[in-house]
């Protein structure tokens, strides 16, 4: 029997955690920054409606439909066409995010183990206590150091190999119906907290006042690729979640929803961190790469009372949103493995996690041990990062949204969005027109930029 989502809540709660990660809580608000503000928050938003939804419901279309794998489901509807290697491309991409992401995870991790312990804010020898200076140290530190980023990465493969091995209702949907609340309710703590701090207005104008002259085509570029991020497209995770669906999920609704709660959760983090960070005056810190979640933010925490309450549940939302988004990403590979090369669940699941214990080490290690093994001179981590993000995700959707377009059997995407035409909707021949005529293009473009 195909497995499935038990419920339409679990349904919503398993995409919902898969998009809701890393990319909402550190790369959002990091791209706003650099983007000016407010103006790149609107044109976000006319991401997510006008080419996000469309594409999300381009994978749902094709998972619902093939019921099977990301590579399956091409063979299942153009057999004979090397179309399968669009799911491929999307698998490959998947487990290259996974090895890197799994590491900062394992960051996450540590950084929650040593808000428990207090380590976290003890002073380290000559820098100022709670100066940036003391967390940026602790940070490289940390990053760079051997055994015990490690040591937390395998944790993190171990907690996603536990899950994955317990199947879609059991493991996924159960996860995902416990931690998706608690993640919410901690956000809704973080915002309450954050718009009473003194000088909240500050951050609240910077990030909702818009400037349009902010808005450049880098802007729109960078929005595009944080859309995708964010919603988790163009990787065959949202193909793989939808072959869970059950036959009679009403596709739209569900893109709508879930694009929605994304774009709250961004809202609401934007709504937390801008308050915070200018209410201390650290707006002027770099937000880049790992600095707003690792250093900044510990030491907004160290300026507040009940510093340690505060970072315990901010790293543990954090942890939450990253352990979601791993899940979903590991399971693309799990169910190719499992529905495509016919291997038992389990097989499946140690053929995915265990040669992850040689991959991630050795991307943890490349911010060490390793750092000097450079390729087109960047490390191993982030050449992976550069790699999967910038060139084989947008190929992956690019390549998709071509074929949905173009390629697909005539009325393949309105009978899917329809129901077979029990729930007409209009909007099936704005997606289509999307699929065929925008999203190709506004695609290649970002495609180009991210390799300029
Ligand atoms: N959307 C997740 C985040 O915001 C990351 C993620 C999960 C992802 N699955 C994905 C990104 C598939 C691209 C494609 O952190």
């Amino acid at each position: 029997m195909k497995a499935q989502f038990g419920s339409k809540i679990g349904l919503i709660a398993a995409t919902v955690g898969s998009a809701v990660g890393l990319g909402n809580i550190w790369r959002f608000p990091a791209e706003v920054q650099a983007n000016g503000g407010a103006a790149f928050l609107i044109v976000y938003i006319a991401c997510v409606f006008l080419l996000g939804i469309p594409v999300m419901l381009g994978e749902f279309a094709l998972g619902r439909y093939g019921q099977t794998d990301a590579v399956g489901v091409y063979r299942k509807l153009s057999p004979g066409t090397p179309w399968w290697m669009t799911g491929l491309i999307g698998i490959v991409a998947s487990y290259v995010i996974l090895s890197f992401y799994t590491v900062v995870a394992g960051w996450t991790f540590e950084y929650l183990f040593q808000s428990i312990t207090g380590e976290l804010y003890e002073t380290i020898p000559g820098d100022a206590p709670g100066s940036t200076a003391q967390f940026a140290d602790r940070m490289a530190q940390y990053v760079s150091s051997t055994w015990k980023p490690l040591l937390y990465t395998v944790v993190v493969i171990a907690i996603n190999l536990g899950v994955l091995l317990k199947g879609v209702q059991k493991g996924i949907e159960r996860l995902s119906n416990l931690l998706m609340p608690l993640l919410f309710c901690l956000l809704a703590i973080f915002v309450v907290v954050a718009l009473q701090l003194p000088g909240a207005v500050e951050g609240l104008r910077f990030f909702l006042t818009p400037d349009f002259s902010k808005i450049t085509p880098k802007v729109v570029i960078d929005a595009l690729g944080q859309s995708f991020f964010s919603l988790s497209l163009g990787m065959g995770v949202l193909i793989t979640y939808a072959s869970y669906f059950p036959r009679d999920t009403r596709l739209t609704k569900t893109a709508v929803t879930v694009s929605v709660l994304d774009l709250l959760v961004a809202v609401m983090v934007g709504l937390i961190i801008f308050p915070a960070v200018m209410s201390f005056g650290l707006q002027g810190e770099s937000f880049e790469g790992a600095t707003l979640v690792f250093v900044t933010l510990p030491e907004v925490f160290a300026r507040m009372a009940g510093t340690q309450i505060w970072s315990i549940l901010f790293f543990l939302l954090l942890f939450v949103a990253a352990l979601t988004s791993t899940i979903s990403i590991g399971e693309v590979s799990v169910a190719y493995f499992s529905d495509h090369l016919k291997m038992t669940r389990k097989k499946a699941c140690l053929a995915v996690m265990l040669p992850l214990l040689v991959f991630s080490p050795i991307c943890s290690l490349s911010n060490g041990v390793l750092s000097d093994f450079r390729i087109f001179g960047m490390t191993i981590f982030s050449c992976l990062d550069a790699f999967s993000t910038n060139i084989l995700l947008p190929l992956g959707g690019l390549l998709m949204s071509i074929y949905l377009g173009w390629v697909a059997p005539k009325g393949f995407m309105k009978t899917q969005l329809t129901n077979d035409g029990q729930h007409p909707t209009r909007s099936a021949g704005l997606v289509s027109f999307i699929l065929k005529w925008i999203a190709p293009v506004l695609i290649l473009i970002i495609f180009v930029a991210g390799l300029l």
